[in-house]
Parts: structure tokens; sequence; C-alpha cells
């Protein structure tokens, strides 16, 4: 082999550093406890054809290791140690499948201190697991894996009579590493930002290019020609493109219908870049122009958004910008004669929820409904510099009691991505058009 590729190939991924302080931290967690992550096993979509593979988010999180069939231990204690399992170099595979890293070079690319063939883990753990306290894993979130867990104590345990003692304790994992992905570092946040950016540039192109008597899907295809084109590893979720009474299906990805005029469409569509997710929602006429139904609904949403906005900044509960924009939106339904009675009372008796049936938005990362706490101590958990998340309000409006026709069938939700700051909130996906002069505007330069 060219000895110039070799030793490119050995030098440590630029993000060694990162991954080997985020290993450190976990380590001290564990209190003199091994931790055992795997990641996510490839999976068959059909006969012998597999889906799209995507790493395990904790797993990555903590080496920056993409390739199936991995699994990291940390050895906890005074000297914390992390061995990583991973696919033996293969020539033969490789020729089919492309590159692997094999151990050799893992262990300097990606800082661990060891690294094996993966073959060699069911004869490694009870060694590694021998005379520690405590196991911690993900518990139930893979039957095999559990299994295996299951097999590597009871090995452990058989050897007790040789003075060995096994773990006391088996405990899950991600409740650990959950908290350290909640607070974003720089480095995320730049990845984030720019998942948002491809995905402001995705939804700029559909909007433009929708047009009645266009398909649901030739949109989402507008959507994908976006983020690959921007080097985009995947959307982070199924692309809804739900056309007219389809925004009313909250999870609506069949995208498979024709655009009417007079329809509104909502997108629901965010890019993964890097391994971390964007989530943006826009709703906007189909022929460019709102009507006068359409704009009523939709000012009373874009209203929430901006009250739920206006509440987030450090210290702030996370509930709280939930319940700002839940008050705007019922006194929204209740001017346009939607909801009979008070804010307070259509929110006690919850008739709101004929029209918003879910929460204002979520933690986002490398996970589009990213890991982390909502609540403290049985309360709302209060925001911190760091953290991202969603606002995302919307209204979709059934035939029902009460509801003038001109509303029916109409499905709006706005949503943002929102990273917390010292000093108040960024909106990530600003440049997405959103009011109603912005959104024509922009549809009309098409
Ligand atoms: N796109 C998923 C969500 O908005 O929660
Ligand atoms: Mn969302
Ligand atoms: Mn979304």
């Amino acid at each position: 082999m060219n000895r110039a590729v070799t030793e490119k190939k050995l030098r440590p991924d630029p993000s060694c550093a990162t991954y080997q302080a985020r290993r450190r931290r976990l380590a001290r967690a564990l209190q003199g406890g091994v931790a055992v992550i795997p990641t996510a096993p490839e999976r068959l979509r059909n006969a012998d054809t597999h889906y799209l593979y995507r790493w395990d988010s904790h797993f990555h999180y903590l080496t920056g290791f993409h390739e199936p069939e991995a699994v990291l231990v940390l050895v906890g204690g005074r000297t914390p140690r992390s061995v990583l399992f991973c696919r033996p170099r293969d020539a033969q595979s490789e020729i089919w499948d492309g590159h692997r890293v094999g151990p050799r070079a893992a262990r300097t690319r990606y800082g661990v201190d060891e690294a094996h063939p993966i073959a060699q883990l069911e004869a490694r753990m009870p060694g590694l697991l021998a005379n520690c306290p405590a196991l911690h894993t993900p518990i139930g979130l893979d039957e095999a894996w559990d299994k295996r867990v299951t097999g590597w104590l009871n090995t452990v345990r058989k050897q007790v009579r040789s003075g060995v003692t096994a773990p006391a304790a088996l405990c899950e994992v991600r409740h650990a590493l959950d908290e350290m992905r909640l607070i974003k570092d720089a480095g995320e946040l730049k990845l984030m930002k720019q998942a948002a950016a491809i995905s402001v540039l995705a939804h700029r192109r559909a909007m433009q290019f929708t047009q009645p008597g266009r398909y649901e899907f030739e949109v989402e295809a507008e959507l994908l020609h976006e983020f690959r084109r921007h080097g985009s590893e995947a959307p982070a979720y199924p692309s809804i493109v739900a056309g007219g009474p389809n925004a009313c299906v909250l999870h609506y990805v069949k995208n498979g219908a024709l655009l009417k005029a007079g329809d509104l469409l909502l997108i629901d569509a965010g890019c993964e870049w890097q391994g971390y997710a964007s989530d943006i929602s826009r709703t906007f006429p189909v022929n460019g122009t709102f009507s006068g139904a359409q704009r009523a609904l939709y000012e009373i949403v874009l209203a929430a958004q901006m009250a739920a906005l206006r509440t987030i900044k450090p210290g702030a509960p996370f509930a709280a910008y939930h319940q700002a924009a839940l008050e705007v939106l019922v006194r929204g339904l209740i001017d346009l004669k939607i909801c009979r009675g008070t804010v307070a009372g259509v929110i006690e008796s919850g008739d709101y929820r004929r029209f918003y049936m879910h929460r204002t938005g979520h933690w986002l990362g490398r996970d589009v409904h990213d890991v982390g706490e909502y609540t403290r101590d049985g309360r709302s958990r209060r925001l911190q510099a760091g953290m991202v998340l969603t606002v995302e309000p919307g209204l979709y409006v059934r035939p029902g009691t009460r509801v003038p026709k001109a509303f029916h069938h109409m499905g709006i939700r706005i949503e943002d991505d929102v990273v917390v700051t010292a000093s108040g909130h960024t909106v990530l996906t600003a440049e997405a058009p959103k009011t109603i002069e912005a959104i024509e505007a922009w549809m009309d330069k098409a």
C-alpha cells in the first residue's frame, strides 16, 4: 500500500478530541462501572435489501465511528479505558461494500485505547466485566442485545468460585447520555445551524416550485434535491407534503395527491447534516395567495408561534412556550366562533383539542425528537443555554360542531428550530418565509 495513503488514513479524526472528552465525562459518571454501548444494527427492508444505514445516535456521540457492527466498551475508574470492537478489514467485503476502518486504524483515528475485531466481543466481555461493580448499557432497546448482556453477566457469575465478582447492578446508560446530549456544545450548534440552513433552502425551493396541477411527490422531490445537493445524508424524518385536507393527518407521508388551487400546502421536512436533525414546517397557498379564511386561520397560528418564541430564554420553564401558544390559539378559535366560552374555560375543558392535538415542541438534536427529560422533580424543566428545541403550533380543522364551512379541512403548522442562548434565543430557521407578506412575495418571484 502507498505510504502516503496509509499515513493519511491513520491520522486522528479532527473531532477525535471531542469524542474523547465525551467518553471521559461519561466514564466519570460510571463510578468504576463499565458501559457497553452498541451501534445500531443494519436492518432489512425486504429480501436482501437493507435500509440506508444510520448508526446509533448515542454510540456515534461517543465515538464518531460510523460503521455497523461496532460496540464501545468504556471502563470507568481512576484511569478510564475505552475499547472499540469493530468489523475487521476484509478485502472481499470491501470490493462490494467499500472501505472498512478496521481495528488498527480505528485506534488512531478515533482515539480509543484499544480496538479489536467485533468477533472477539463475546470472548472479551466476561474479562472486561469481572470485578466491576455495575454494568451500564441500553436496557430494553433491543431484545437480542438484552439477551447477550444477560449471557455475559451469567458467564462472569459462573466464575465467582475462582475469586471474581460479577457486576451487582445493571444500569440504564442512556439516562446519563441523554443529559449530556441535551446541552449542545459549540461544535454541535455549528452542525445544527448548517442542517437548518440547508432545510431553509429546501423549503424556499419547494415554495417556489409549488403550483396547482403539481403533485405532492413532485414537491417532495424538490426538497430531497436540495437536501442532497448540499451533501445532507438523508431527511431527518420522512417528509410530510400535505395538500388540502391531507394536512389534517398529522403523520401524512404518502405525498401522493394532486395540488389544487384554493388549497393550502403544509410541508414538514428537515434534513440531517452530519448526524444532526433540522425540523421545519411551513404552510402556504398552492396558488401563492392566501384566501380570506386561510389568512384568518394562518394569522392565529403565526401569532401563537410569535407568542411562544417570546417566552424562550434561560430560566423559563419548558412548558411556558406551549402555554403561551395555546392561549393565543384558543383566543383565535373563540374569535372565529369555532370554540365557545372563555380562553381559560376552553383550555380547562380541552375543547381546543379537536383542532390542536399536539404539544408546541420538543428537543431537537441528533434525533428529531431528541433525548432529555422535559420535567425535573415533577416540574417543567428550566431552559438553559445550549438547549435546542422546536416551536411548532398548529391548527387542524376537521368538519365538526359549530365549525364554519370556510375553515373545513384546513391544516396549518408553523415550525422553527430554536437555540436557547445566554441572553434569550436564536431562531435557526428564520430565513424560511413565514409571514403572509413574505410567503406571497417569495412565491410571486417564482
Ligand atoms: N417532524 C416531526 C415533528 O415535527 O415533530
Ligand atoms: Mn417537530
Ligand atoms: Mn416537524
